[in-house]
């Protein structure tokens, strides 16, 4: 069992502003396959630019379509696990809290969280890679990538590929939560990929306190308060009761 440093509860009983970013290991234990993890990583069966890059896409946009198509299917089956919902307690009893995901799995919001910015998009939206268009609904009959009801471009999964930029407003809204802040969580991230790894670093530049909650030492680790290691669906309970009880 993880032990929480009673500095680190003084800090959050007495914290008005707090921001959690989350990242792939917030879900494993909600059977999500993360990553960069060894063997179970999801990259180490395939090269990401071969499946989640706007160049796959034109190379290739069947196999980048089924592969969404197939993550989906994975998380549908996917519930919330306690880590999600300890997040959704500490909302509660914070005045400011902001969320932020770098997951396109929705498990935050599914769970309860109320303020969450998804930085990388969400997975169950569609839109059309040509117009823009969303859609709810589309057909899928196996054979061919589904098209846009309005101009017959090809749907493409709304999130970010490596290359595209992060939707302005999420990230404008999520550098100013990081640098106002006084308690700032990087939970189940590798720090690996900007800008979502450069927040932890504006909130500390603006004196807040910085806090990892992850299974294993990042590239972050060296410069936090406080370094968690073990799972973030036991410690973000273990945190909760340490500092509100129950
Ligand atoms: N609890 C806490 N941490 C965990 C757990 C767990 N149960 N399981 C795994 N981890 C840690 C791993 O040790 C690793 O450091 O979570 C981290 C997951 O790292 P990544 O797989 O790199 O995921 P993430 O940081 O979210 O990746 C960022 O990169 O590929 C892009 O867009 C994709 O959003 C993704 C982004």
């Amino acid at each position: 069992m993880t032990e929480i440093p009673q500095e680190l509860t003084r800090f959050l009983a007495s914290a008005s502003r707090v921001v959690a970013l989350t990242g792939a290991g917030a879900s494993q234990e909600s059977g999500l396959r993360t990553f960069r993890d060894a063997q179970t990583g999801l990259w180490a069966q395939y090269k990401p630019e071969d499946l989640a890059s706007p160049e796959a896409f034109t190379r290739d946009p069947k196999l980048v379509w089924d592969w969404y198509a197939w993550r989906r299917e994975a998380i549908k089956g996917a519930r919330p696990n306690p880590g999600h919902y300890a997040l959704v307690e500490i909302e509660k009893r914070i005045p400011n809290f902001t969320l932020i995901t770098q997951n396109v799995d929705g498990l935050h919001r599914f769970a309860g969280s109320q303020n969450v910015l998804e930085l990388h998009g969400n997975i169950q939206k569609v839109r059309c890679s040509e117009c823009g268009t969303f859609t709810e609904t589309w057909g899928d009959d196996s054979e061919s990538v589904p098209v846009c009801e309005r101009c017959g471009g090809l749907l493409r999964p709304d999130v970010v590929w490596f290359g595209e930029p992060l939707p302005r407003s999420e990230l404008e809204a999520a550098v100013t939560a990081s640098r106002a802040c006084q308690v700032f969580f990087s939970i189940g991230t590798s720090g690996a990929v900007q800008p979502a790894a450069a927040l932890a670093h504006a909130a500390r530049n603006n004196g807040s306190v910085v806090v990892e909650i992850n299974a294993e030492p990042t590239p972050l680790t060296p410069i936090v308060d406080f370094a968690l290691h073990g799972k973030s669906g036991e410690i973000l309970p273990g945190l909760v009761r340490a500092v509100w009880g129950g």
